[in-house]
């Protein structure tokens, strides 16, 4: 029973949290066949290619400012529901450049869901500006300089999502560069598709201090010391390691080795009903499948408030 917890995500990228039947309801909206990508209520894909081909598909049925206020709004509420107090939502203004809404207007319609939802239920929540690998090296600047121009208080760092294995993490040095210059946080996919390299690389030249998933550390366990050395923070996310058959099951997941060996982590959901879960499902996966004790749960949630993007007088309101 993890119910009565508090719970805080760092890591959930928006259009990854829309549920299949908000999704259904817009593509008939705008008379969109998302059949081959959405069918009995479910998404449909079957390895990580055809997961971030499906994510873009599903991305496109939202095309207003509207839309966008509504998808955020609903799944903040969906969070705050079950005791959420604190969110970071991954968001791709270069998609709303994409789709022809507009990196603005696209980023307006998210910044209204969150006040809307902070007025309905008090959740706080923040954005990390992500860039896709699969789009290349120059859409990751683009959106990095998008992020560091922005002066939008809610938008409050910088992540490198998509595609791992294109492109080494030196070609994206110059977009953090920016990102770092312009004070935002920082923290970057390493480690899930990819091997324990992926996050020395990310280590090495990003320097920064959380890393999405990062779980593959636990190939190299010199590796593992240097995460616990430097408090790097893994935002780890089980249910969508098993559904990416990152690991074959719950027993072979190395979060509590990871714990127990002083790495700092967090539990978040990713792209919560892609992969059969959300975040009240990983907290009780928290416990259930992992034994953690509420004890154990309760550290999790405050190394996320630790390592969250905000300022310090909100970090304290909300601890
Ligand atoms: N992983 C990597 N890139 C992504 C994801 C994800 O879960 N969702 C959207 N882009
Ligand atoms: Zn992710």
């Amino acid at each position: 029973m993890t119910s009565h917890l508090k719970k805080v995500e760092l890591h959930c990228h928006l259009e990854g949290a829309a549920s299949p039947t908000l999704t259904w309801a817009q593509a008939r909206k705008y008379n969109i066949d998302i059949s081959p990508y959405l069918a009995d209520g479910a998404y449909v894909w079957h390895d990580f290619a055809s997961f971030l081909q499906c994510y873009d598909k599903v991305s496109e049925v939202y095309k207003t400012e509207e839309d966008y206020a509504l998808l955020t709004e609903t799944y903040l509420e969906e969070l705050a529901a079950v005791g959420t107090i604190y969110s970071e939502l991954i968001v791709s203004p270069d998609h709303g450049k994409r789709i022809g809404l507009g990196a603005d207007a696209y980023i307006e319609g998210v910044c209204e869901g969150i006040r809307r939802a902070k007025a309905k239920s008090g959740i706080e929540a923040r954005l990390i500006v992500t860039g896709e690998r699969h789009f290349g090296p120059e859409s990751v600047i683009g959106a990095a300089e998008y992020a560091a121009k922005a002066k939008n208080p809610l938008i409050t760092g910088f992540n490198l999502a998509g595609e791992e294995r294109m492109g080494r993490v030196a070609d994206y040095a110059r977009a953090f560069d920016i990102a770092r210059h312009a004070g935002l946080g920082l923290t970057i996919h390493a480690g899930e598709v990819c091997g324990a390299f992926s996050v020395a690389e990310a280590l090495d030249v990003v320097r920064p201090s959380r890393i999405g998933h990062g779980v593959r550390a636990i190939e190299d366990m010199n590796l593992v010391r240097r995460i616990a050395d430097l408090g790097t923070v893994l935002e780890v996310c089980p249910g969508s390691n098993i559904a990416l058959n990152v690991f074959p099951d719950f027993a072979s997941h190395p979060l509590p080795r990871l714990k127990e060996a002083g790495v700092r982590v967090t539990i978040s959901s990713d792209d919560p009903p892609f992969f059969h879960t959300s975040l009240k499902r990983e907290y009780e996966l928290a416990a259930d499948a992992f034994g953690f004790s509420d004890a154990a749960i309760d550290e999790m949630t405050r190394t996320g408030i630790e390592a969250a993007f905000v300022d310090e007088p909100t970090r304290q309101a909300i601890f």
